[in-house]
C-alpha cells in the first residue's frame, strides 16, 4: 500500500483539475488505483491505526497535490465493497429530489470538520472511465454513494463542502430532503 500526504492547504485544493490523456498513461492507471488501496486500507483498524490515517471513502487527485480529473471511491459494507477508480468523470443526469447526511460530510482535506447540512441530488447518474473495470462506465447512484461521488466531483473543481452549508442556518432542514 502506498501511503499519501493527504494536502490541507486550500489554495491547492482550490484549483480546477484538468482533463486527464485516455487512454491512460501508466502513471495515471497507478495513481487512481493506489488511491483506491488507500482508501480500502484506511477503512481497517488495524492500517491505519498503524499508519496513522484517518479512514476515507472517497479522495481526489487533487488532495494529493495532482491537479487531474480522477477520483477513488471505496465504501466498504457489511456484505459488498464498492469501489471505483475514475478519470474524467461527468455527471450526465441527477435527481430534483435531494439528499443530506445528518452527521454532516467530512473530507481528508479538511482537518476540522464543519458541522452543517450539504444538499445535494439524491441521485446521479455519472459516465466516466473506470481504471479498475478498464472500461468506459455508467454509474447510477444513489443516497450514500451519490453523496460520495458528488463530494469527491466537487473536489475536481475545487470546491470543498463546507461552502455548500448555508452559514446563517447550517441545519435548516430542506422540505422533501432525504436524509442519509
Ligand atoms: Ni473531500
Amino acid at each position: 500500500m502506498k501511503l499519501f500526504d493527504i494536502i490541507t492547504d486550500t489554495k491547492i485544493l482550490k484549483q480546477i483539475s484538468e482533463e486527464v490523456t485516455l487512454p491512460l498513461s501508466k502513471e495515471d492507471e497507478e495513481l487512481v488505483l493506489d488511491m483506491v488501496e488507500y482508501l480500502r486500507a484506511s477503512q481497517d483498524e488495524e492500517l491505519s491505526e498503524k499508519y496513522n490515517i484517518r479512514p476515507g471513502v472517497g479522495l481526489a487527485a487533487i488532495q494529493l497535490g495532482i491537479k487531474k480529473r480522477m477520483l477513488a471511491v471505496c465504501l466498504v459494507e457489511e456484505k459488498k465493497t464498492t469501489s471505483y477508480a475514475l478519470v474524467n468523470p461527468v455527471i450526465v443526469s441527477h435527481s430534483v429530489r435531494e439528499c443530506f447526511l445528518n452527521t454532516g460530510e467530512a473530507c481528508l482535506s479538511v482537518p476540522i470538520d464543519v458541522d452543517g447540512y450539504v444538499y445535494r441530488p439524491y441521485k446521479v447518474t455519472i459516465k466516466a472511465y473506470d481504471a479498475i473495470t478498464k472500461k468506459k462506465v455508467t454509474i447510477k447512484a444513489r443516497g450514500y454513494l451519490s453523496i460520495i461521488l458528488q463530494h469527491e466531483m466537487d473536489h475536481l473543481d475545487g470546491i470543498l463542502y463546507y461552502e455548500r452549508i448555508d452559514k446563517k442556518e447550517p441545519f435548516r432542514l430542506r422540505q422533501g430532503a432525504e436524509v442519509i
